[in-house]
């Protein structure tokens, strides 16, 4: 038996194989009017990957993550989570299927204390276990996860657990914003630029603990960002919205050299980091 050698990668990757992805968008369209934000998106997302969503301004990042988290009703094509058909279901259907996710602006209870608004989180992690028992039990939930102290530690907050939301930083607030989500415990984690505004050192930080979250917790994290260069340094797998059309999905190394991205968006995101123009000369 050659499997037990390289158990990590072998499992997940078998694994994937045989359970439904955690999340599909088959055809996935919203309009505003006669604005197509969202234009005939097909992805899916399986347990274990760290994947990036890059593109300009206005390329419908956000609006196919409030998609895929109940928060906007598509207008047509299919979403299905764990296999299944979630297409026109409430926000709290999805969370129940393990979404969580954070805004472009934070949304934390600035007059409760740091550590209440991670309790918050978790009062909805309880409910979630009631009624699916089949994930979610408490012998599942990863030690850092176990308790408010716990999240606050793992987003570095501890010394913060008093205060009152309001009276941390905007950058405080971005990792209260995750701890939050993390507390309702999900398998799906959707972040919409948490690196927002960070110092380079801040940002650093941040990516740190993104990984984290994959890498120890076993979590499914989606990240959209601005900052490309530190987003394509940290994820697998990439995917490039431009005017609401998926335009890639592939690892970041590919992503750098696709033609149609670069016109996109990269060339102006990308010009300039010295690394990067040579890396740009060997394209084919
Ligand atoms: N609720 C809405 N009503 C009308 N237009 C919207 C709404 N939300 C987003 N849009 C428009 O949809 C497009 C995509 O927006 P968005 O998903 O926020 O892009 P991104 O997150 O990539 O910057 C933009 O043109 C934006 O103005
Ligand atoms: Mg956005």
């Amino acid at each position: 038996m050659t499997s037990s050698a390289n158990a990590g990668g072998r499992r997940r990757a078998t694994l994937s194989e045989h359970v439904a992805p955690l999340m599909e968008a088959h055809n996935l369209t919203v309009r505003f009017g006669g604005l197509v934000a969202v234009d005939g998106v097909s992805a899916k997302f399986v347990a274990g990957e760290l994947v990036g969503i890059i593109g300009p301004n206005g390329a419908g990042k956000t609006t196919f993550f409030n998609a895929i988290s109940g928060v906007q009703l598509p207008t047509s094509g299919r979403l299905l989570a764990h296999g299944r058909n979630l297409t026109r279901a409430r926000p709290h259907r999805f969370a129940a299927h393990g979404v969580a996710r954070t805004f472009q602006s934070p949304r934390v209870f600035a007059d409760m204390p740091v550590l209440a608004n991670i309790e918050f989180g978790l009062k909805f992690a309880g409910r979630r276990r009631r009624k699916y028992l089949f994930w979610g039990d408490e012998v599942g939930v990863p030690w850092a996860l176990r308790d408010a102290p716990s999240i606050l530690a793992l987003i570095g907050l501890s010394a913060q657990a008093e205060l009152p939301a309001g009276a941390i930083t905007p950058s405080q607030q971005r990792l209260l914003e995750i701890g939050m989500a993390l507390a309702t415990r999900p398998q799906l984690l959707l972040l919409d630029e948490v690196a927002a505004g960070l110092t380079e050192s801040e940002l650093e930080d941040m990516a740190r603990l993104i990984r984290r979250l994959r890498d120890e917790l076993d979590l499914t994290v989606i990240w959209i960002e601005h900052a490309v260069t530190t987003l394509l340094r940290h994820v697998e797998r990439v995917l490039v919205l431009h005017q609401g059309r998926l335009i890639a999905d592939d690892t970041p190394h590919n992503v750098v050299r696709n033609p149609e991205v670069i016109e996109a968006y990269l060339g102006d995101e990308m010009a300039t980091p010295e690394e990067q123009e040579g890396e740009q000369e060997t394209v084919a």
